[in-house]
C-alpha cells in the first residue's frame, strides 16, 4: 500500500489530539504536514500542544506550522477551558518538543504541500478553516492541485453546538468556511449528525491507560476531563468522537452509510442563522430533481462500530 500525503489542519483541543494520534498510527496515509488554527486554544498552544504529542509518538520530525491567530473577521473569541482544559489537552503535563514549529504560516504550508504532491495532497481539517481560506485566497488554483478535502463541522439536520444552528469550527470563522465551502474541490463534510452519533465509553477510555504506550496513556488522561464535558449531554461519562472520526473516514477506516452529495452553503451572514451549514437535503423527497455538479458529500451515517476501530488503531502506537 502507497501512503497517500495528508496535510492536517488543527486547534488541538482533546479530539483534535485523538484525531492526530489515529494520523499517526494510520499507514493508508503519511502527514505531510500540521498546520493550526484559533478555536479550542490559539493557534500558538494548538502548535505548543501538536508538537508535544507528535514527540510523544517519537514523530517529532512532522513539520508543524502556526497558522493563523485570528478569524477572517474580527478577533479570536478565546479558549473553551470547561471542555477542553485550559491548555487544550485536558490540562495534562506533556513534556513540551525540542522541535519548534516551522517558520512558514499554515497557509503557505498548504500550497506548498499542494505544489509537491500535485493531484495528492489530501486535506483534512478538525479546527476553523482559516487557514484553508486563507491558502485559497494566496493560491486560486489550490482545488486542482489537491485530491480532497474532509472537513469536520457543521450541522446539517441536526442543531447546532453553540448557536442553535451553528457547530463550532464552522461558528469561529464562518466567512472562511462559506469560502472554502464554495470552492471547486470534493468535499466530504463530516458533520454533527454522524459524529454525536459515535461516542467512546468510559471502557475504551481505560484500554488506553492501560495500555502503557505514552501517547495512548496522555489520550486517556486528557479524556477524563471531555468525559466531564459530556456527562451532561449524553447522562454518562463518554465523549463524542467529532475528530477522530473524520479523520477515520478520511483515511478509509470508517466507512460512511449514508452520505448523499449534495449542494452547501454556509451563512456568513450576522443574522441568527450566522455559522449554518445549509445543506440542500431536499432530494429526500421524492420527484425533487437530483443536484448536478454538487461536490460535497455530507456524511449523515457511517459504519455501525467505530469506537472499536479508533481504539484498536489508537493501541497500537
Ligand atoms: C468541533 O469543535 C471543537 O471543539 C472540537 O475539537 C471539534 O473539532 C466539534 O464541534
Ligand atoms: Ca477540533
Amino acid at each position: 500500500m502507497t501512503a497517500q500525503p495528508l496535510y492536517f489542519d488543527c486547534d488541538t483541543g482533546i479530539d483534535d489530539s485523538m484525531a492526530l494520534a489515529y494520523l499517526l498510527a494510520s499507514p493508508e496515509i503519511e502527514i505531510a504536514g500540521i498546520g493550526t488554527v484559533s478555536g479550542n486554544v490559539n493557534s500558538t498552544q494548538a502548535a505548543r500542544n501538536t508538537l508535544a504529542l507528535t514527540q510523544l509518538a517519537g514523530r517529532a520530525t512532522i513539520p508543524v506550522a502556526v497558522g493563523a491567530a485570528d478569524p477572517q473577521a474580527g478577533t479570536y473569541g478565546g479558549s473553551v477551558p470547561h471542555i477542553h482544559g485550559h491548555n487544550g489537552i485536558g490540562d495534562i503535563t506533556v513534556p513540551d518538543s525540542a522541535q519548534s514549529a516551522v517558520a512558514q504560516d499554515a497557509a503557505d504550508m498548504i500550497i506548498e504541500l499542494a505544489r509537491t504532491h500535485r493531484g495528492k495532497l489530501r486535506l483534512l481539517t478538525t479546527g476553523p478553516l482559516t487557514n484553508v481560506a486563507e491558502a485559497l485566497r494566496r493560491e486560486p488554483e489550490l482545488p486542482s492541485l489537491v485530491q480532497d478535502i474532509t472537513i469536520m463541522g457543521g450541522a446539517a439536520q441536526q442543531s447546532g453546538n453553540v448557536t442553535p444552528v451553528a457547530e463550532a469550527n464552522i461558528h469561529n470563522d464562518p466567512e472562511a468556511a462559506a469560502e472554502v465551502l464554495a470552492a471547486p474541490w470534493d468535499i466530504t463534510l463530516v458533520p454533527l449528525d454522524v459524529t454525536l452519533a459515535h461516542t467512546l465509553e468510559e471502557a475504551d477510555r481505560r484500554r488506553l491507560l492501560d495500555s502503557g504506550r505514552p501517547l495512548p496513556v496522555a489520550l486517556g488522561e486528557m479524556m477524563d476531563l471531555y468525559y466531564d464535558f459530556y456527562l451532561e449531554t449524553f447522562g454518562r461519562r463518554c465523549c463524542a468522537v467529532h475528530d477522530p472520526l473524520a479523520a477515520a473516514i478520511a483515511v478509509g477506516g470508517v466507512v460512511p452509510t449514508l452520505a448523499p452529495s449534495v449542494d452547501v452553503v454556509v451563512d456568513a451572514t450576522q443574522g441568527p442563522g450566522r455559522g449554518q451549514t445549509i445543506c440542500d437535503l431536499r432530494g429526500q423527497f421524492l420527484n425533487y430533481p437530483p443536484q448536478k455538479g454538487a461536490h460535497c458529500r455530507v456524511v449523515l451515517k457511517a459504519g455501525p462500530d467505530s469506537a472499536a476501530h479508533l481504539v484498536e488503531r489508537l493501541l497500537t502506537l
